[in-house]
């Protein structure tokens, strides 16, 4: 069989995330306790050989047309540029991003952007010192900083920004960030909570609606209606009137309602989890082990097999609002967002 994956509601698999790592050095509250996770072992995580022949097979016999590294961190594998490189050689070349938390952007970003990196998305929920130090456990506000202005000097475009609205701060840290967003020519997307934190704490009560998110935004900026195609993107963004982005490009400012106005009937993803299981959704209750099937002398074609059977399970979205809803077992950080 040839062609891209597809599942049974006819939505196309176009988008594949490969979280390199489950590990992270970052503490944030809403994602994970303090002391960390019970990290996967060594020999459980794939290889960059592994990886590279995966997203080969999904780039070459499968059609996917864009690939994103997540972790955990994913700048805590040496080895990124690397898997990186292979991804670029690929034909047709896929475009290729990351999705970091920025801290070791300065050091690694101009080797990853020489390797192929496109596009980079950073996690930065608060520009407040304290409030940072504070939700992410560790005092490298700074760090983050100088990573994005790394990654714009490396000629990334568009940078991204993804700012969970989270308790305590949330809303109210919301207009500095937006402000410093702008003034750098970053694009911020402000993100519903989902229930992905290790420790389930998450509520529907708690979480900051899509809605509550703009009306905020709204009271300091002006917000224009933007043209462009969403197509499957999480996001639904707006023009900001007076700013421009690092690029001259008018600047955008995202919301992405995961939870209240779910994207999923445009869903155009697929995953591997750094020990090389697919999950179809962020919210699957299965997963297929890949890892077995590669180190137990699979060939491409049975690889490729699995992966559109799995895809072709895949449930029409998540049911976030269901009463018997179940958060899945790996949380946020072993999915890779
Ligand atoms: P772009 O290509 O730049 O739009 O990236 P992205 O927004 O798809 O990826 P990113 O890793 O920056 O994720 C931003 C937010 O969207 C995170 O909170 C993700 O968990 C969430 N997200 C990404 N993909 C999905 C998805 O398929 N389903 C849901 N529910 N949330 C997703
Ligand atoms: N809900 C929504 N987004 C989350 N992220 C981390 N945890 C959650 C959550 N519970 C964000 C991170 C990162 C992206 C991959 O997902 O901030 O930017
Ligand atoms: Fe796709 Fe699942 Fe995310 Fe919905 S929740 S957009 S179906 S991955």
């Amino acid at each position: 069989v040839a062609g891209p994956m597809v599942d049974t509601f006819g939505r196309t698999v176009r988008d594949l995330r490969v979280s390199v790592t489950d590990r992270c050095n970052l503490r944030c509250t809403y994602c994970m306790p303090a002391e960390g996770l019970d990290w996967l072992d060594r020999d459980e995580v794939l290889t960059a050989d592994e990886l590279a022949r995966v997203i080969s097979i999904a780039v070459t016999r499968l059609d996917v047309e864009s690939v994103r590294f997540t972790g955990g961190e994913p700048l805590l594998r040496a080895d990124l540029a690397d898997i990186i490189a292979a991804t670029a050689a690929l034909e047709p070349r896929p475009e290729i991003a990351i999705t970091t938390n920025g801290l070791a952007l300065r050091r690694r970003v101009d080797a990853l952007a020489d390797a192929g990196l496109d596009r980079v998305n950073v996690s930065l929920d608060t520009v407040d010192r304290d409030h940072f130090a504070a939700l992410t456990r560790r005092d490298r506000l700074d760090d983050v900083l100088d990573g994005l202005a790394a990654a714009r000097d490396a000629g990334l475009a568009p940078i991204k920004v993804n700012a969970v609205a989270t308790a305590p701060h949330g809303l109210d840290d919301l207009p500095d960030l937006a402000q410093f967003c702008l003034d750098e020519g970053y694009q911020l997307r402000v993100i519903e909570q989902m229930p992905l934190d290790a420790q389930h704490s998450w509520s529907r009560e708690q979480m900051f609606t899509a809605a509550e998110v703009l009306a905020r935004l709204q009271e300091s900026l002006a917000l224009l209606p933007d043209d462009n195609e969403r197509g499957s993107a999480p996001a639904q963004t707006w023009i900001v009137d007076g700013y421009r982005d690092h690029t001259g490009a008018p600047a955008r400012i995202g919301v992405i309602g995961s939870v209240s106005s779910s994207f999923c009937g445009a869903c155009d993803r697929t995953r591997l989890t750094a020990d090389g299981a697919l999950r179809n959704c962020l919210f699957a209750s299965q997963e297929t082990d890949l890892r077995s099937a590669l180190r137990s002398g699979a060939d491409d074609e049975d690889i490729a097999r699995l992966w559109r059977v799995n895809t072709w399970g895949k449930l029409p979205g998540h049911a976030i609002d269901d009463p018997g809803f179940l958060q899945p077992s790996r949380p946020m950080s072993a999915i890779g967002g």
